[in-house]
């Protein structure tokens, strides 16, 4: 057996013992995990003068931005909710971006309120930031018109894109700058997740470091995210050393520019906890159909939504019986639409009662559940140094219809 087979299987050993004590549906993360993704970002980048802003909408459970915290994390956060959540966490105000999109000015001004660092991504923000907080530094998020690749929902810096503010648009934005005397304290870009090629996030970077020097009160650069991860076995992942010396020789030569040293932030969000989260279901039926078996698990899109959103590559295995024949199965869960988590996928004969595990699925697995067909979303439990801790209880009826206000009619 090799060495990763033997891994293999100490982990489906430990994710079925999970199991059993808390229930399926489970989401599993490993602070391991998180931790070794975190040492590989800081052993490319570096420490001094580098800020790594956990992109928090991957996964924003308290605990695990505890933990981010914990190892030398700042927060990325795109809605005041998960600013809240990252205040609750114990983050500062200029510990936390605040990059949203496509909100009005009651946001900027909860968000001054707060102390956030603020990410404009559109000349109206930052008109109102001028026009309302005027001492206020602000970073301006651009859009760099760069095609990055990827699944085309996920790729957001090219020129169809409703993120960030044209380069194209650089002289409004100057203008806005001077007539209001704004501070503009960063540039930023993210030219979407999953970047497929080392050379695409390069050429996005290069173009918001040539735009940084217009402006003398700049502090840092945000490059944004996309670090590429293998989903599955023949993908391949960002070459960090690359990117990092590529970034640390532009931030050197605009630190002579702007004869100050400007630092880097950057927002990583699946690169550090993607493969640290494990998403644990139950086969429920093994249905033969003409020229395939569907096997239906106790869970659908509702839980994992990357499958029938990006048509997104999970590795399954099967933990109860990972020694079965290989077979290929439709994995399909129980909403009532097309609810395909893989198609004639291989995997270690299923019977009923196997639980299956869904890898890399710590980032955008649990946040982007729903309650859909009212279905109840699944626990979430973390191991930190050997120890298991329940980090969310599963959801229960009551809490579906808590929110619900019922008039005194039709009696
Ligand atoms: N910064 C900004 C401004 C972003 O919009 C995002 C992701 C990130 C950082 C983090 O990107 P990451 O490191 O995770 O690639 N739900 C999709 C991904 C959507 C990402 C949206 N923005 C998925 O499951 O693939």
């Amino acid at each position: 057996m090799t060495e990763s087979e033997i891994k293999e299987k100490q982990l489906g050993k430990a994710l079925l013992k999970l199991t059993q004590k808390y229930g399926s549906p489970l989401y599993a993360y490993f602070t391991e995990d998180i931790e070794k993704n975190y040492r590989k970002l800081r052993s490319a980048f570096g420490d001094e003068g580098v800020h790594i802003m956990y992109a928090c909408k991957a996964l924003t459970n308290l605990v695990v931005l505890k933990f981010l915290k914990k190892l030398g994390c700042g927060l990325d956060a795109v809605s005041l909710e998960e600013a809240k959540l990252g205040l609750l966490a114990g983050f500062k105000g200029r510990e936390i971006v605040f990059t949203p999109s496509m909100v009005g000015g009651a946001d900027y001004d909860k968000a001054v309120e707060y102390g956030l660092r603020i990410n404009v991504g559109d000349l109206q923000a930052l008109e109102y930031m001028g026009k309302n907080h005027p001492n206020y530094p602000v970073c301006i998020r651009l859009n760099p018109h760069v095609y990055a690749g990827g699944h085309e929902k996920i790729s957001v810096g090219h020129v169809q894109s409703k993120f960030g503010i044209s380069i194209f648009q650089m002289d409004e934005v100057l203008d806005l700058v001077k007539k209001y005397s704004i501070r503009v304290d960063g540039v930023h870009m993210h030219a979407g997740s999953d970047i497929q090629k080392d050379e695409q996030y390069m050429e996005a970077i290069g173009v918001i470091f040539g735009k940084a020097e217009f402006f003398p009160d700049l502090e840092y650069v945000d490059i944004g995210s996309g670090f590429k991860i293998p989903y599955r076995s023949s993908d391949t992942s960002s070459n960090l050393e690359k990117i990092a010396s590529f970034v640390k020789e532009k931030l050197n030569t605009l630190s002579v520019k702007l004869n100050k040293r400007v630092e880097l932030l950057m927002e990583p969000g699946k690169f550090l906890v993607s493969n640290a989260g494990y998403f644990i279901v139950e086969a429920t039926v093994v249905k033969k159909a003409p020229g395939k078996t569907f096997v239906g698990v106790d869970s659908g899109f509702n839980h994992l939504m990357r499958p029938m959103l990006y048509d997104a590559w999970h590795d399954v295995i099967n933990l109860s019986n990972p020694n079965g024949k290989s077979q290929k199965y439709d994995l399909v869960g129980y909403i009532c639409e097309t609810d395909t988590f893989a198609t004639d996928r291989e995997v270690a004969e299923i019977r009923v009662g196997d639980f299956l595990t869904f890898k890399n699925t710590g980032a955008y697995g649990f946040n982007m559940a729903s309650n859909y067909n009212s279905k109840l979303r699944p626990a979430e439990v973390l191991v930190h140094e050997g120890k298991d801790y329940l980090i969310r209880r599963r959801e229960t009826f009551e809490d579906l219809i808590s929110t619900q206000v019922l008039p005194d009619l039709f009696y």
